[in-house]
């Protein structure tokens, strides 16, 4: 506790960042981070550049991010990468963003590979193009074995579609006498869902000075600690993750309840 309160109060200059990394690695890691990763076109129009030079950009920040992810020892990192309304934007745009997973992952597996990460999906596949949906299989199959870090993307994901698609599921299996709806309960609903396998985030991030949800894991992020910066998602750096981890480790998390000093 002495050494908590040390670190909320310290005055001197900020440490290295390696020892920052060190540092925060004494203290409560969350275990599964997830990242709206918004400014892309913003920070592409502040260069003169096409939006899609942004994206392009913003993929290349998934690299550094995913790594130092996974040598701080979080379990999940979830990467909001394109939502259920996405679809509106220029169809160009759209098919640009489409491809990002192919080379995204053919630079990059391997090294995932051989990192212990294991590659995830979550989100409406219906829709998404098969040479996307190939790539992402086969990162998914190729890391099926790994156990460390999950690197989970949301692709065609959006969270009113998720719930939608779980109440149907449920009053399916109500329907085949598989489970009663009085049984309904939180634990049970999050099992319809796409993450019950990942927890729920313990710490959302969003980039570039928005501050909403965007229909991003509704359910999931009842208690999950939010953490806003006005950096765009291309300028995101390590030193940004381990800003929002230490903004994190300062939280109280009390989940309606007090802290347990609190209870005499
Ligand atoms: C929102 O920024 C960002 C997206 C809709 C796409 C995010 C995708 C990536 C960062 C690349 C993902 C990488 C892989 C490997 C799949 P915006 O375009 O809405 O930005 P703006 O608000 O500044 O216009």
């Amino acid at each position: 506790m002495l050494e908590k309160m040390k670190r909320w109060t310290s005055t001197k200059e900020p440490d290295s960042l390696s020892q920052r990394i060190n540092d925060c690695k004494n203290y409560k890691m969350p275990d599964h981070i997830a990242i709206i990763m918004d400014g892309n076109g913003r920070w592409a129009n502040k260069r003169a550049l096409p939006r899609v030079a942004g994206h392009h950009e913003g993929m290349k920040t998934v690299k550094p991010i995913t790594r130092l992810a996974s040598d701080l020892g979080v379990k999940a990192l979830t990467l909001y990468a394109f939502s259920t309304e996405n679809w509106v934007r220029p169809k160009m745009e759209v098919e640009f963003l489409m491809k990002l997973p192919e080379e995204f992952l053919g630079t990059f597996l391997p090294e995932l590979i051989e990192e212990n990460v294991q590659v995830q999906m979550m989100g409406d596949r219906d829709q998404v193009p098969s040479h996307t949906l190939i790539a992402v299989d086969q990162a998914i199959e190729k890391t099926a074995h790994n156990d460390g870090l999950v690197l989970n993307f949301a692709l065609n994901y959006g969270s009113r579609n998720e719930m939608i698609q779980a109440i149907k599921a449920f009053s399916c299996d109500v329907k085949d006498g598989k489970v009663m709806p009085e049984e309904l309960d939180d634990d049970l609903f999050g099992s319809y869902l796409m993450t019950p396998h990942l927890g729920d985030p313990d710490l959302l991030i969003r980039t570039s000075g928005e501050i909403r949800l965007s229909n991003f894991m509704l359910w999931q992020m009842a208690y999950t600690e939010f953490w806003f910066t006005d950096v765009l998602w291309p300028d995101f750096k390590e030193e940004h993750l381990v800003e929002a981890i230490e903004g994190f480790q300062k939280r109280s998390r009390r989940y309606g309840g007090l802290k347990s000093e609190d209870m005499t």
